[in-house]
Order: C-alpha cells, then structure tokens, then sequence
C-alpha cells in the first residue's frame, strides 16, 4: 500500500468494450487498490461542455457509475463520485482564476486544435468554441488540487492539462501561500493494445469492438465473426500471427495459454475450438459483471445513486477543508 493519494477523472463515454477493460478499466482498479488514498469521478461538468441532451448526460454518467462498480470498483477503498455533486470545485475555479493568466489557457493543446480546425474550415477562430472548452484546464486543475492529489494517472494527450494545473498551483502559492499540493503526473503504459474482430486495434469507431458487457448468445456471436486464414485445423499455426489466441491471453491463465500456444504450434487446435476457447474465458471473466451492471442499470436510483452520494460525502470533506484554506489564504471568511 502506497502512501500517496491519486486521483483521476472518467469522461462519460458510451458502455466499454474488452480493450478499453485490458488498457484502462483494470489498471486503474488496481492503481487504486495499491494506494493509501484514491478518488474516481466521473467528469459530468467536462462532459457537459459537449452533450445537449439532459437525457444522455444521465444516462451516460450512469453507465460509468454502472460499469466501475460492476467491473469491482471497492466503494470503501476508493472515493468514487460524480464531480457535479462537489460544488466546492467550482468555488475552487473562481479562486484559481484570480490568479492564472489568460495566455496560459491560449497555450491548451485542446483549445489550439478547435481553433486550428476552424482556420482550416474558413471559420472564425472561435466558431463554436464555448467557454467551458476554453477553461477546461481551469476545471481539471480544480478536480485535481481539491483533493491534495499527488499523482494523475492520465493518457499522453492529457499531459499538458496537469502540466498546467502545477503551474496554476504554483501561482496561487507563490501569490498567497503554499495551499496546494503539486501533482505528478503518471503517464499510463500504452501496455497491451488488443486487436478486434477484423485485426485492426479494437475501437468503437472501428466497429470491430467486443463489448465487456452483453448477452452470452451475441457474445459468443461476436467472437465466432473473428476473421482467420484459411488454415485447416491439423495445420501448425504460429499463435502470435493470430487475433483468437492474442485475445485468449489476456483472459486465460498461464496455464491455459501455453495449451493453446503448443496446440497451435503443433497442428493440433482449429479455429473453431480457439473461438470456442476465447468464448468460455471471457464468459467466465464477464458474465456476472454483466449480470450485476444490468441490474444497476435497471434500477440506477437504488444501485447507483446512494453508491455516488457516498462518495460525494467523502469528496466534500477534503473538496471543504482545501477550499477553506484557500479561502483564508486570498483573505475571504474560511468556511465552518
Ligand atoms: P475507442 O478507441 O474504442 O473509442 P477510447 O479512445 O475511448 O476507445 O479509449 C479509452 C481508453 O481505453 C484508452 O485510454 C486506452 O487506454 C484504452 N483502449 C482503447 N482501445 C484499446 C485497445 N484496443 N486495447 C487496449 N486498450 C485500449
Ligand atoms: N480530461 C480528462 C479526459 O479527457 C478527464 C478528467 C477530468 C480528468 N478531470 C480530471 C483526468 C482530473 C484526471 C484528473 O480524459
């Protein structure tokens, strides 16, 4: 158990599939699960700088809420919480951008790109660019310092926002006085990239996506569509040049991936038992997450709602006890 407190935020995007499972879901739990401190929320406000419909934000911040706790997410080890419950962030915006430049929010890779591709289109600059994306660096920063965070585990293209949060920490305690902790940022291992049903990296813009939580019957569906050569079932194959068994390591024991690699080498496994193979394991590894995210789903007010006011209580804590010091700091009335 690592003393340090880490801390990251998850964009409402859509129900995961297997890889997004391998390359971010699993690492992250079990990221939390080695620290003293962690906290998981859900980046609802970020999100809203995007979607327009009431609807989908719930629904989508739903779907999060369903799939960290069904995928194991310990609610007594890790703060996890909707960022839109902790209104001291906000608060904490305000506070921050007293003291940050205006020509540090130009610099965001996020706000050059939207500009840039305006220019490209022959638009102005800032068509339909809206101050939510603008000050999105603002925000993140907030999320971050509130809880004292010392690391980020974040993706490259997410570098320069905690970069950028230093800075703003720096600012206010070189300004005022030191209030803020400075985060590091922990740049997540690209690691283990899984190909999807046709061999290209899975992605939902591919298409070629397994989904981690749906019926047994399209599951097994999805992986009898995985696309193979033409190789008869006694013909020795090299298992490293093969989508089945790339995906079967990931899911299978040790044990039963050197089965399959010396059955595949040997000429002894033809596809259709690998896709059997593959099935078995990842029904094994997500039937009863997919039981369980069902039923949150069904009923999200019961499962999930008390399961994120939980962890709000706990992220208000630290979110009032950080906000009142910064209160204190500038000269307002510390909070009570
Ligand atoms: P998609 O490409 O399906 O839209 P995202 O871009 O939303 O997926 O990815 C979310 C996270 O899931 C990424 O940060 C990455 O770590 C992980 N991820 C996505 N696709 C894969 C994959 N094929 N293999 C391993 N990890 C993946
Ligand atoms: N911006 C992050 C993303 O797009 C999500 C996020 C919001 C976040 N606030 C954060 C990540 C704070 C880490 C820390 O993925």
């Amino acid at each position: 158990m690592v003393g340090k407190t880490i801390l990251t935020g998850v964009k409402p995007t859509g129900a995961p599939h297997i890889g997004n499972y391998i390359g971010a879901i699993r690492p992250a739990l079990a990221l939390a699960a080695a620290h003293e401190k962690s906290y998981l929320f859900i980046a609802d406000y970020h999100a809203l700088n995007a979607v327009r419909d009431p609807k989908v934000l719930r629904e989508d911040s739903y779907q999060v809420a369903a799939t960290w706790r069904a995928l194991g997410l310990d609610a007594k080890r890790t703060v996890f919480y909707r960022q839109s419950d902790v209104p001291e962030i906000f608060e904490l915006v305000t506070l921050l951008a007293a003291v940050t430049p205006k020509g540090l929010m130009d610099r965001s890779h996020a706000y050059k790109a939207a500009v840039d591709k305006n220019r490209e289109e022959g638009r102005d600059a800032d068509a339909d660019i809206n101050m939510g994306l603008y000050t999105y660096p603002l925000l993140m920063a907030a999320d971050i310092l509130m809880a004292q965070t010392d690391i980020v585990p974040v993706g490259k293209d997410q570098v320069q926002h905690i970069e950028f949060t230093r800075d703003m920490a720096g600012y206010f305690n070189n300004t005022f006085k030191p209030v803020f902790k400075l985060p590091e940022c922990r740049l997540e291992k690209s690691g283990a990239l899984l190909p999807g049903i046709d061999g290209r990296k899975m992605s939902k813009s591919y298409n070629n996506h397994i989904p981690v939580f749906m019926d047994s019957k399209m599951r097994r569906k999805l992986v009898m569509k995985i696309v193979t050569d033409s190789k008869l079932p006694t013909e020795p194959k090299n298992p490293d040049e093969n989508i089945i068994f790339q995906l079967y390591t990931h899911f299978a024991t040790a044990d039963e991936t050197e089965t399959m690699r010396l059955a595949f080498e040997g000429g002894g496994m033809g596809y259709g038992d690998a896709k059997q193979l593959l099935f078995e394991v990842l029904e094994r590894t997500f039937e009863r997450p997919t039981a369980f995210y069902n039923e949150f789903m069904a009923n999200p007010r019961l499962h999930l709602d008390d399961f994120l006011d939980f962890g709000a209580v706990h992220a208000r804590k630290v979110a009032r006890e950080t906000l009142s010091a910064a209160r204190e700091a500038v000269g307002l009335k510390p909070l009570h």
